[in-house]
């Protein structure tokens, strides 16, 4: 088992923004590692006798998966916490709950709506708090396709991601992540529905020391004209299942199909963080054909959470 350092140990981890480029560095080389020694069947009990209480707000695979098999592969233990249960759902706060869970857990992870509501959390823990999604971000996502992306492209340097659609959580974490590794990341929505301009310019302030360019536009085709990464997303995203309908129209033209696809380098992969509105915003064609490694990042998930986890916790 590799040893970790423990510079990490004790931060929250809500924002790629938060961290430098050596740290997000060493999260994918860690998840690297965790990876390979699974595979070799060496065990890494990195977070033996810890646990990790998990509070979902909203629906989960990918997340609640990746952290609760993770936890038990590094020795620990991980409980899932439903707002159906526990007292938050009957309008206990999070400040009392942040203080409660920090004197039984070495770590909380929690997907919620609001951005805020993390931020609280961590404000009134004393153990790291770890964002599993929020309507702002999606930072574990995003360390998850950078391992991928390393993988199949042999690194991210001056790597040109194209990301089409909505600009959500997961455009949001892509400039953070893209400003930090040197990887160019352009996004294309309608619009109204472009990313956030105030996470695009923190994103801009720090791609300064990379070099990475980070640029929005309106056009599929010109965003996706040579990318070695095409990534798309849902169009409505938990919480907008209202506004589901009138968005499909808005953005029929940025699904991701193979005409689509014929623009980008001819070594390009496809990713989705899924779950995939099949035949929406992805074609099957795409998401089944031999560009698409969607599986393969969906399995670095696993990697990348427990790298977080036995560097923050
Ligand atoms: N990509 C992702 O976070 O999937 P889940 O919603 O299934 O966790
Ligand atoms: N943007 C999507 C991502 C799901 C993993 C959502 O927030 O629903």
């Amino acid at each position: 088992m590799q040893e970790l350092n423990n510079t990490l140990r004790g931060r929250d981890f809500i924002s790629i923004h938060d961290f430098t480029i050596e740290e997000i560095d060493y999260m994918l080389e860690t998840g690297a590692i965790l990876k390979k020694e699974l595979k070799s069947g060496i065990p890494h009990p990195h977070l033996a006798g810890k646990t990790l209480g998990m509070i979902f707000q909203k629906s989960s695979t990918r997340t609640r998966v990746a952290f609760e098999v993770g936890m038990y592969q590094l020795g620990g233990h991980a409980l899932f916490l439903s707002p159906r249960d526990i007292q938050i759902g009957r309008g206990e706060t999070i400040k009392d709950t942040a203080q409660v869970l920090s004197r039984m857990v070495n770590g909380i992870m929690i997907r919620t709506f609001a951005h805020e509501e993390v931020l609280e959390l961590a404000r009134w823990s004393d153990v790291p708090v770890i964002n599993g999604l929020t309507d702002l971000l999606h930072p574990t996502q995003v360390i998850g396709d950078m391992i991928t992306i390393r993988e199949h492209q042999g690194g991210l340097k001056g790597i040109k991601l194209a990301f089409v659609g909505d600009g959500n959580n997961v455009a949001h974490s892509l400039l953070f992540g893209g400003a930090k590794v040197g990887m160019d990341v352009v996004i294309a929505s309608p619009k109204g529905f472009e990313p956030d301009p105030v996470i695009l310019e923190k994103a801009r302030q720090d791609a300064k020391q990379t070099g990475a360019k980070l640029w929005v536009v309106e056009d599929p085709a010109e965003a996706i004209a040579g990318a070695d990464v095409v990534y798309t997303d849902v169009w409505a995203s938990m919480g907008e299942e209202a506004q589901a309908d009138t968005k499909e129209k808005q953005f029929l033209k940025y699904q991701v199909n193979s005409k689509l696809m014929s623009l980008a380098h001819r070594n390009a992969i496809v990713l989705h963080c899924l779950p995939a509105k099949r035949g929406k915003e992805i074609t099957d064609e795409v998401m089944d054909g031999p560009q698409s490694v969607v599986f393969d990042e969906a399995e670095n998930r696993l990697h990348a959470h427990k790298a977080i986890m036995a560097l923050v916790m």
